[in-house]
């Protein structure tokens, strides 16, 4: 049912999206649902054919039941002629990364010169949600002026906004965000939170596949200058990176000297100096963000002569992971040529199909590499990875079993809930050897196989647990 669900501040804007990849798609949806009309444009016509027809082309949960609750508040078009009645144009296309680690800005600067023809004479604000090297916000400016007749600086300022959202949870994120950072002059940031002001006031209608958290109450506004809102998406990426790193790290030493990684990073989260998220160890990130854009710190770095060596060393320790979990296997199994060896889990992370970056890739290549037969599973990537792995050499498991099926041993390279679940004790004897590295230490309780973990000793029969008081 639609509803209205603006502040009775706030005025419903004409808003146009480039881009339908996560961040685009996740923006469209929001601004729809707090009360805009959303035009979303992409190049792909593939893409926007698929969204015309209510289907939607990545795996994100609650976003298909939500982009069709707004449908009558959204359009899709591969035309820029939407622009023209856009009061905020939000550019939302992939910056992958180069070979040196410098982002790719092409979709970028061809968004900004097929924008540039239609902004006209009323305030138009363009605004950068991709994540882009500090300066671009600039260079944006200076295409927009180059490629229209009609630029006129304070009518058409560009905006930073960067976009903090988690695959897998990217609704709950964006609706219910910590903060709102907004990056540019006085006037054009204003402009911006009158568009967010049902977000920032928290007055719309939480969607049924989003509810409001009960102890939310609503987000920060950071209101600073566009090279500082660059700067703040990298640095958080980067710094969460650091916490993953840091934890994998601890774990790598934790396991030499029979400390129990969770405990310790409990016990350290506790101080809340330090906080207790993203201080998870197991097979390192991966996904389109923290190798991006650390790699893009550590190029803007070089770029002036500046060394990163935190980040570099991050960057080393998350890949090292990689290996250090094919050494587990290795220790055990001594040669891996002729064995079957299963993976549970191909996404990057749990509750996406994304598989960029993904360490399942890593494994499965340096498996058949070293003369292993790979059986691969995954809940919901699979069908993705058989279109962009195929360059890669591993047997498609129709279902788990099948994984456990004659395996000489397991790797659990993605933490999906259905892995956590699994009746374990029911499959391993279905394996020539039980023997799992568990690499995402979801294994809670002892079972009838050889457990190897990050980290810790896998959890055994009689095993002291951690108490905490207050
Ligand atoms: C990340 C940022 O969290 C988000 O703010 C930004 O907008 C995009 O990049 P995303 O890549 O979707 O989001 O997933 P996230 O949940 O942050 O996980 C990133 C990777 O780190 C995953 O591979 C995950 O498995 C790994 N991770 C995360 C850990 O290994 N340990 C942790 O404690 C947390």
């Amino acid at each position: 049912m639609p509803h209205r669900s603006l502040h009775s501040n706030a005025q419903p804007m004409n808003v146009a999206v480039i881009g339908t990849g996560y961040v685009g798609l996740g923006t469209a949806a929001l601004l729809a649902h707090i009360g805009h009309t959303v035009t979303g444009i992409d190049i792909s016509e593939e893409k926007i054919a698929m969204l015309q027809r209510a289907e939607v082309p990545i795996h994100e949960p609650g976003l298909d039941a939500l982009l069709a609750s707004v449908q009558s508040r959204l359009t899709w078009t591969t035309s820029y002629d939407a622009v023209a009645a856009a009061d905020v144009v939000f550019i939302c296309v992939g910056t992958p990364p180069g070979p040196d680690g410098t982002p790719d800005l092409q979709y970028v600067v061809s968004a900004a010169a097929s924008i540039a023809p239609h902004l006209n004479g009323h305030t138009q604000v363009i605004v950068n949600k991709s994540t882009v090297p500090i300066g671009t916000g600039d260079y944006v400016t200076r295409l927009l002026e180059e490629n229209s007749v009609t630029f006129h600086a304070e009518r058409h300022a560009v905006v930073s906004n960067p976009e903090f959202l988690r695959e897998g949870t990217a609704l709950h994120d964006s609706l219910y965000p910590d903060r709102i950072v907004l990056g540019g002059s006085p006037d054009a940031v204003a402009h911006m939170t009158r568009l967010y002001a049902p977000l920032i006031e928290q007055t719309f209608v939480a969607p049924a596949s989003a509810p409001r958290p009960e102890t939310y109450t609503r987000p920060a506004v950071v209101k600073t200058t566009l090279q500082s809102a660059e700067m703040i998406k990298y640095a958080a990426n980067a710094f969460l990176a650091l916490k993953i790193s840091f934890a994998n790290e601890i774990a790598g030493l934790s396991e030499r000297v029979g400390a129990d990684i969770e405990e310790v990073m409990t016990g350290i989260g506790m101080d809340t100096r330090i906080g207790s998220r993203f201080l998870n160890a197991g097979l390192g990130w991966g996904g389109s963000c923290f190798g991006k854009d650390t790699q893009g710190l550590i190029s803007a770095g070089r770029e002036h002569n500046y060394d990163m060596p935190i980040l570099q060393a991050a960057v080393t320790v998350n890949y090292r992971q990689r290996q250090d979990v094919l050494q587990k296997l290795i220790r055990q199994l001594r040669t891996l040529k002729g064995k079957r060896i299963g993976v549970l889990g191909m996404a990057f992370k749990p509750d996406t199909d994304d598989l960029r970056d993904a360490p399942a890739h890593d494994l499965i290549e340096r498996l058949h590499g070293l003369g292993a037969t790979v059986v691969a599973h995954d809940p919901i990537a699979m069908p993705r990875a058989s279109r962009e792995w195929a360059h890669l050499t591993y047997h498609e498991a129709g279902s788990v079993e099948q994984v456990f099926d004659r395996a000489d041993a397991i790797i659990v390279a993605t933490e999906w809930t259905d892995y956590r679940t699994l009746d374990w004790n029911a499959l391993t004897p279905r394996m020539r050897r039980p023997l799992i590295i568990d690499a995402r230490n979801i294994i809670r309780n002892p079972i009838d196989a050889q457990v190897e973990q990050i980290g810790r000793d896998a959890p055994a029969a009689e095993e002291f647990t951690m108490e905490t008081s207050l």
